[in-house]
């Protein structure tokens, strides 16, 4: 037979996009069977998308803001004459007006302790563009990127996948919080380069995803000496400053180098990635920023902007939108104000039945320690666990090994994505569940009071097992305990 000749690249026909993670999948399980409260309330919910939607984002701030100023939009009556002039504008260094309002609204939310520069603004399509733009401008295929564990499951296709850079994970322990140290970055730093692999950049998320945690500014420091100790580069995302819904308030790098007289350090090492996706909750806007210390990466970036430039028609809309200072400074307090009334109902939520979630202050999300619930402490029981819930609880949370968690039974569990009503619907289900699984384990564990009691999983009308008596809640997928 003749050998068949191979019609595509190794690119598109590899596996290097990254996508073959439980985190991904979780998604599909949730586009083929999603929840609806009266269409499909036996369906998926998803909590497992970082997204600041509806009711929890000040969305309707942001639509009598529209409303209001209808000539922001190129395609109202108002705002028709701009139209030809925007419709023809590509120049890949953006509207002016547009990296002035975005540099301000990057002040604003990092407390307006800094100052950027509207020049060294470079556009890009969301902030999986801005990584892949760095990743370019920064490192050879093989080189690598030293990135603390747990991270952004996208980030091993944001960085890796077209650029063939390698991403070296530093490891981070439940002990302290998953705080990042120095000994973790020398170790990690040593291992590659005994590996013969060339470290060019270390990157963080500040605030983290899935952590939702802040680091301090003594670690912000400690990361400039390592990263200026080792001549190599720090990229700094920071797409969620802005989710930081209680004390302590963020620190940027910028803050760390623009105040730190002490701290000795070579600017054109340090980057910021930043997007409007999560603290505007516009991730449909593609709206990515790379700010670099750095004029020569400034350079290259924005020649490379080219191939994900913001369209000018957004550009036009958000310029004229974060310019209303007085916009600007509701919608970031009322945002805030949101996030942390939900933060609060999901940890009481979860308190109920013993489960512990990670100290956080910001983010879109809980980091959940579900460890009680593995019956050894292992990733292949995560695994399972996290199928149990996926297809028969029925919620898409993402399990910690797809963020390269070095510890099993961790979920990231994202909880700004839904209306209060499904908010209820979530925290039933994962409650009942909960407790099926600990009466289960605790009678594993304990023969004598077992009494026979088999535990399985079934569709089954959640009535049998409501917590609240007044949940309108009438039929979901839950744990099913009978006794035999
Ligand atoms: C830490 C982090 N970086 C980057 C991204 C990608 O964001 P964007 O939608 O702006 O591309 C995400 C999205 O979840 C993220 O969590």
């Amino acid at each position: 037979m003749m050998e068949q000749p191979q019609l595509l690249s190794k690119i598109a026909t590899g596996n290097g996009h990254g996508e073959n993670s439980a985190y991904f999948e979780g998604w599909k399980a949730y586009e083929n069977d999603p929840f609806h409260p009266t269409n499909n309330p036996n369906g998926v919910i998803q909590m497992g998308l970082a997204e600041n939607q509806a009711c929890i984002l000040a969305s309707d701030l942001v639509e009598n803001w529209i409303t209001s100023n209808p000539e922001a939009s190129i395609c109202s009556l108002e705002g028709v004459n701009q139209f030809k002039a925007m419709a023809n504008f590509q120049d890949y260094h953006g509207l002016p007006q547009f990296r002035q309002a975005v540099a301000k609204f990057m002040e604003r939310t990092r407390g307006n302790r800094v100052s950027f520069d509207p020049d060294r603004i470079v556009m890009s399509g969301g902030a999986t563009g801005a990584h892949e733009v760095i990743a370019f401008c920064l490192a050879d295929p093989g080189d690598a990127f030293l990135v603390p564990t747990p991270y952004y499951a996208g980030f091993d296709r944001d960085l890796k996948w077209r650029t063939g850079v390698q991403l070296v994970p530093v490891i981070c322990k439940s002990s302290n919080n998953f705080k990042l140290t120095k000994k973790a970055l020398e170790s990690a730093f040593d291992k590659a380069k005994e590996d013969n692999i060339k470290i060019k950049g270390l990157l963080i998320t500040n605030p983290s995803n899935p952590l939702g945690t802040i680091m301090d500014k003594e670690t912000l420091k400690v990361l400039v000496s390592f990263i200026n100790e080792k001549q190599i580069h720090l990229i700094s995302d920071e797409i969620y400053a802005a989710t930081v819904f209680c004390h302590p308030s963020f620190t940027s790098i910028a803050e760390i180098i623009e105040h730190d007289t002490n701290l000795e350090y070579n600017r054109n090492l340090i980057h910021i990635v930043y997007s409007l996706s999560k603290d505007l909750g516009f991730p449909g806007f593609r709206v990515g920023i790379i700010y670099s210390y750095n004029d020569e990466v400034v350079n290259c970036a924005r020649k490379m902007s080219s191939f994900g430039l913001v369209s000018s028609q957004t550009q036009y809309l958000i310029a004229s939108m974060l310019s209303d200072e007085e916009f600007v400074e509701k919608f970031v307090v009322e945002s805030a104000k949101r996030l942390a009334k939900r933060y609060g109902i999901f940890c009481r939520g979860l308190s109920q039945v013993g489960i512990k979630c990670l100290q956080s202050n910001a983010g879109l999300f809980l980091w959940m320690d579900l460890r009680c619930l593995l019956k050894k402490q292992t990733f292949e029981e995560e695994m399972k666990l996290w199928k149990v819930i996926i297809h028969q609880v029925k919620i898409n949370i993402s399990p910690g090994c797809s963020f390269h968690c070095c510890e099993p039974g961790w979920f990231r569990v994202c909880y700004a994505n839904m209306d209060d009503r499904d908010v209820e619907v979530s925290l039933t289900r994962i409650r009942t569940f909960v407790r099926r699984n600990k009466a289960e384990i605790l009678a594993e564990k304990n023969p004598c009071s077992r009494r026979n009691l088999r535990l399985n999983f079934s569709l089954r009308s959640l009535d049998d097992f409501l917590v609240s008596p007044h949940s309108s809640i009438t039929h979901s997928p839950i744990v099913k305990a009978t006794t035999c």
